[in-house]
């Protein structure tokens, strides 16, 4: 057969298909999602998260000295707080002396070159269940903005002041970025990097995360400040906010089904893109695995260079112990 271009030549041993290979995943590219309770000595499983607990401090450091030793550095926090730690205005989230922020100060302390990304949402702690808080007006419920960003902006800067590298605002109310950005400049906190969560949609892959926090809403759903996932030229103006109002990363939320977001934005924004490979992503695979249905650790492998493809720097997922464990025979 007469062929002058067969592309085949490039896919013809594993030394010239290394070669050729256009993405890479490192794990510097990786961060680890982690989940604080309350107690001492107590691991709980997340039944939907196989893998993945909830730990009391004392054993998230000994299970982050195990992430750090396979080459992990960068970590997000998030808290599983009892029902009578919550309220309307989510207090706790901004009590130094709460489980949140001694965690985020005795990590800091035990680990000082680890980056460690905290989270910013009024839900862990909100007895609404909501990002932000909840009035009752003419129409019904309404999660208010302008009142939320002063809670929103007390716990950025009480995480900043335990220790926080890196703020992550995930509540998707409207000119947060650029009021935790002067919060913590004002209080001299001008080195903490914000992470907005720039493009994150109300969709149906958070189930596994809520179960975790036991913060899903109490009523109603999330609508009305998280996306829609019929929409992608909106994360454009959400970014364009976001950027101009300082944020240091762009995140995109979920990351499997919003590859084309992931890309548009990298398209256009010269920050760093991360994409948040949610609980529900990491279920799915985890479920099918564990049928038989799929092979686990090289679906895993190929979600993640698929993110890495569409324009992700950063990825945050539930999957970084485990790509740690593959690479370290
Ligand atoms: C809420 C928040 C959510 C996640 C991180 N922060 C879920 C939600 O919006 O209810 C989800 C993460 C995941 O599913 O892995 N502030």
């Amino acid at each position: 057969m007469d062929m002058l271009r067969r592309p085949r030549r490039n896919r013809k041993s594993p030394v010239i298909r290394d070669l050729v290979q256009e993405n890479s995943l490192s794990l510097s590219d990786l961060i680890y999602p982690m989940f604080v309770m309350e107690g001492e000595g107590v691991r709980s499983e997340i039944a939907s998260m196989p893998g993945v607990a909830r730990f009391s401090l004392d054993l998230l450091l000994e299970e982050m000295q195990e992430c750090v030793d396979l080459g992990l550095r960068t970590f997000a926090l998030f808290p599983n707080l009892p029902e009578s730690k919550k309220d309307k205005y989510a207090t706790e989230s901004h009590n130094p002396e709460g489980l949140y922020l001694q965690a985020v100060k005795v990590i800091k302390t035990r680990f000082p070159d680890i980056a460690l990304m905290t989270d910013v949402a009024m839900d862990p702690y909100s007895s609404d269940g909501h990002d932000g808080i909840v009035q009752e007006g003419p129409d019904g419920f309404e999660i208010v903005n302008d009142e939320s960003l002063v809670v929103l902006a007390k716990m950025a800067v009480a995480q900043a002041r335990a220790g926080a590298d890196i703020i992550g605002p995930s509540d998707m109310m409207d000119g947060r970025i650029a009021y935790i950005r002067e919060a913590l400049d004002a209080e001299g906190f001008t080195n903490v990097s914000i992470m907005a969560y720039t493009a994150k949609y109300a969709g149906a892959f958070y189930g596994p995360f809520r179960d975790a926090l036991d913060s899903a809403p109490r009523f109603g759903d999330k609508k009305t400040y998280q996306m829609n996932p019929a929409n992608s030229r909106e994360a454009l103006i959400e970014a364009e906010l976001d950027y101009a109002e300082g944020a240091d990363f762009l995140m995109v939320k979920p990351a499997m089904a919003y590859l084309d977001i992931i890309k548009l934005l990298n398209d256009n924004f010269d920050l760093p893109i991360a994409a948040y490979n949610v609980s529900g992503e990491y279920a799915m695979v985890k479920a099918a695995a564990a049928n038989g249905w799929i092979d686990g650790e090289r679906a895993m492998l190929e979600i993640l260079m698929a993110m890495k493809r569409a324009g992700a720097k950063i990825i945050l997922t539930y999957f970084a112990k485990e790509v740690a464990q593959l690479r370290k025979y």
